[in-house]
């Protein structure tokens, strides 16, 4: 951890900006918002934690953000979305450079209900896809997610990214086996908003 309490965390994360939004590295400050909607059942069902996602798992997690550098090949980072004028923490986004070739990065998203409906994660992934794709020279970004999670799908759609594959009953997950669509954007099919 930094000196300074609720510094951004990491430094090397830059603070993206959109109309509404800021796109930046946690702070010690967000665990409890982070806790809040990680602990609502629809935000977690199709992700990797259960709910309830109790304080101090989030300040954990959050802490053990702070040593971690985002394009660590084969390894998840999150970073935060909070609104542009400042305040509580609405979501998070998630970021895996590829094991064996880092220039392919997985992205992953959570919004807390109440600002779901709204068009923020449309915003949030078109500034991240820019941020990748036009400053650090990303060639491919890719995502997954549940085929019954219809949400995720049409914002994967609606950011530009096509459907590649369909993998039926592909993993059991929690204690059931579990269809995912793949979904892939290249950075020159990108069309720039
Ligand atoms: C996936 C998730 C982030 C999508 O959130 P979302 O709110 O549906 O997506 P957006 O924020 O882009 O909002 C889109 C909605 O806002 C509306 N909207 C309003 N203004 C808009 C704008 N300026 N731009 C785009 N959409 C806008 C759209 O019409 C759409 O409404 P609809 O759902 O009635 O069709 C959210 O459902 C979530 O956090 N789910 C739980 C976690 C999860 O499963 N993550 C994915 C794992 S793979």
């Amino acid at each position: 951890m930094t000196g300074v309490v609720d510094a951004a965390l990491p430094a090397d994360f830059p603070s993206l900006l959109t109309p509404r939004l800021e796109i930046r590295g946690f702070r010690a400050g967000d665990a409890e918002a982070f806790s809040a909607y990680r602990s609502d059942p629809d935000v977690a069902r199709y992700q990797g934690w259960t709910a309830p996602y109790p304080l101090a798992s989030a300040q954990r997690f959050i802490e053990a953000l702070a040593d971690r550098d985002p394009w660590t090949p084969g390894e998840w980072f999150q970073v935060a979305i909070a609104p542009r004028e400042g305040g509580v923490l609405i979501g998070d986004c998630g970021m895996r450079p590829d094991a064996a070739d880092p220039r392919i990065v997985e992205i992953g998203f959570s919004l807390a209900r109440e600002h779901q409906g709204r068009g923020l994660a449309t915003e949030a992934i078109c500034r991240l896809l820019a941020y990748f794709f036009d400053e650090r020279g990303v060639h491919r970004v890719v995502a997954g997610c549940d085929v019954r999670n219809t949400r995720s799908a049409a914002l994967l759609e609606r950011v530009g990214m096509r459907r590649e594959a369909h993998f039926v009953e592909s993993e059991w997950f929690k204690g059931e086996w579990t269809s995912e669509y793949r979904y892939a954007l290249l950075c020159r099919e990108w069309v720039r908003p």
